[in-house]
């Protein structure tokens, strides 16, 4: 009696052959693979962190004074006005930040993704789960309230969207500040938002030394420290504006 085929069997046979994916030039090709999305994620979290903290230290500026943040904000979109054209280094700027954000987004997903396809289902993967470290699991949530946060922020405080500050007034940046802090939700958006942001940092500085492959037990205390001194010191700073107007310090 002939012996049934089976079904897996059969499947496999009828299923079409998934080609490899076909290989792309140079540095494409390092995307492709692994190592070179943690590069990449590694390279633009470190544009991220700079730029988080040049925005917070520039900040600062509004303890000094309406006229001295005026100043710094004015500042900003003249560098290296008259040998390039006024705006163009902030335009500059603002294309590298749009990119490396992009890129950050794409390389999380993609790394994401491929680490929920070949992760080991049942007792291994809870195991896993349970000694993973607390903060490299915020990521999952802390990145999408800091992509909702600058969509705010920036409707807030850039673009000035009349339904999120309706005070707001084309280059008055000290006043459009107040306006919306002085605002309690929006202060607490503000608040928790960038404790958010402290905590995706604290993971980010720490772990993009071992996506660059430096990962030694001599350093990794100094990793730790230094992660935590960054993520604490951005968070107090961004927290103390929404404070200080809450609190009648800048007004
Ligand atoms: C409480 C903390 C913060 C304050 C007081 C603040 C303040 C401001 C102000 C006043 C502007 C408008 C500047 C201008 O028009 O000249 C601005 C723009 C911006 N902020 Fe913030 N910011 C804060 C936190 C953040 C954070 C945490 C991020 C990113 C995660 C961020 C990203 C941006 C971006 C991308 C722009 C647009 C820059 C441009 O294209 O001109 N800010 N911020």
């Amino acid at each position: 009696m002939a012996q049934a085929t089976p079904r897996s069997t059969v499947e496999a046979a009828v299923r079409p052959i998934r080609k490899r994916p076909k290989p792309l030039p140079w540095p494409l090709s390092l995307y492709q693979t692994y190592v070179g999305k943690k590069w990449v994620m590694a390279i633009t979290g470190v544009i991220g962190l700079l730029f988080v903290a040049g925005h917070m230290f520039g900040n600062i500026k509004m303890y000094m004074g309406e006229q001295e943040f005026l100043h710094y904000a004015e500042g900003l979109r003249t560098v290296a006005y008259p040998i390039v054209p006024e705006k163009f280094l902030l335009w500059v700027a603002r294309l590298g930040l749009l990119g490396a954000l992009v890129l950050h987004l794409h390389a999380a997903f993609s790394i994401w993704n491929h680490n929920r396809k070949v992760r080991p289902v049942g007792y291994q993967s809870r195991r896993d789960y349970i000694a993973a470290d607390w903060a490299s699991r915020t990521m999952l949530w802390t990145g999408p309230i800091i992509l909702l946060f600058i969509a705010f922020h920036l409707a807030d405080l850039t673009w000035g969207v009349e339904a999120v500050n309706p005070d707001f007034q084309s280059g008055e940046v000290y006043q459009n500040v107040v306006a919306s802090f002085s605002r309690w939700p929006v202060a607490t958006i503000y608040i928790v938002a960038n404790v958010a942001l402290g905590i995706h940092i604290y993971h980010g500085a720490w772990s993009l030394f071992q996506s660059l492959g430096v990962n030694n037990p001599q350093i990794n205390q100094g990793r730790r420290i230094f992660a935590a001194l960054f993520a604490l010191a951005i968070v107090a700073g961004n927290v103390s504006f929404p404070l200080a107007v809450l609190l009648g310090i800048v007004e």
